[in-house]
């Protein structure tokens, strides 16, 4: 295995909270909370029209695998590839009884043949690029990979003032007593993790490596975001 890959595996493997085991099953618990309606009907918006029989749809950063699984059961006729560099993710990924394949790569400077050029319909990105050490190679690869008129779907948390994200995690607005410093180290660097870009961020990276914005939703009470955008159709 490269240095490269291994470097990003101890990585992931912090970003994670140390304990890849956990992770995985923290990942298949909020498959549902990641996938819910909100997420299902911006999918089927601004997928629908892009998705035919045999089309290639793509989940980038794809965990342990349960949105292909649940995507080779409504359209069995798709092909559904992932791509997901942790050993832990991989382990528990649901492929054997279900249509699908995984790639393992570090998506952070994937190679480009790991995909045909104009090969994909429709990448999926569901929580990936706050991982990625920078996520502009990614895109321009990507670019190349995706058929004329293809579809990125990218749902990512956005950044949100201290304040709230302290709010949201102890579930009250005043913190009167005493707090433990290791709990709180580990506290700030899930913020500065999960809180890299604004969502004008992300629309600047995709413009400026040509794609076009369809959409822009913010969600879970704005720390959260989903887009759509397009390769042009040429
Ligand atoms: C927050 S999880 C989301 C998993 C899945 N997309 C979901 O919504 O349940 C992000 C995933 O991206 C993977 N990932 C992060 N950086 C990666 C990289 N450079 N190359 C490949 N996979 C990566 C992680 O291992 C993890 O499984």
């Amino acid at each position: 295995m490269s240095d490269a890959l291994n470097e990003l595996r101890e990585y992931l493997t912090r970003h994670h909270g140390g304990d890849g085991d956990d992770a995985a099953t923290r990942a298949l618990d909020g498959h549902a909370r990641n996938h819910d309606d909100v997420f299902r009907r911006f999918w089927s918006e601004h997928t629908g029209a892009q998705l035919k029989a045999d089309g290639r749809v793509v989940d980038l950063g794809c965990g342990p695998g349960l949105f292909l699984r649940d995507l080779s059961l409504t359209r069995p006729d798709l092909e559904l590839v992932g791509v997901e560099a942790a050993p832990y993710m991989l382990e528990r990924a649901c492929d054997e009884d279900y249509d699908f394949n995984i790639r393992v790569a570090d998506l952070n400077d994937p190679p480009a043949e790991l995909f045909d050029m104009a090969s994909i319909d429709v990448a999926l990105a569901n929580r990936l690029f706050h991982e990625l050490h920078q996520p502009l190679v990614l895109l321009q690869r990507l670019y190349d990979w995706l058929k004329p008129g293809g579809v990125l779907i990218l749902v990512d948390m956005v950044r949100q003032p201290l304040g709230s994200f302290l709010t949201h995690k102890f579930g009250r607005d005043r913190l009167d007593e005493p707090l433990d410093a290791r709990a709180m180290k580990a506290l700030f660097e899930d913020y500065f993790e999960h809180n890299r870009y604004h969502d004008y961020d992300l629309l600047a990276l995709l413009v400026m490596t040509g794609y076009e914005v369809l959409a822009e939703e913010s969600i879970r009470s704005g720390r959260a975001v989903q887009i759509a955008a397009r390769k042009p159709a040429g």
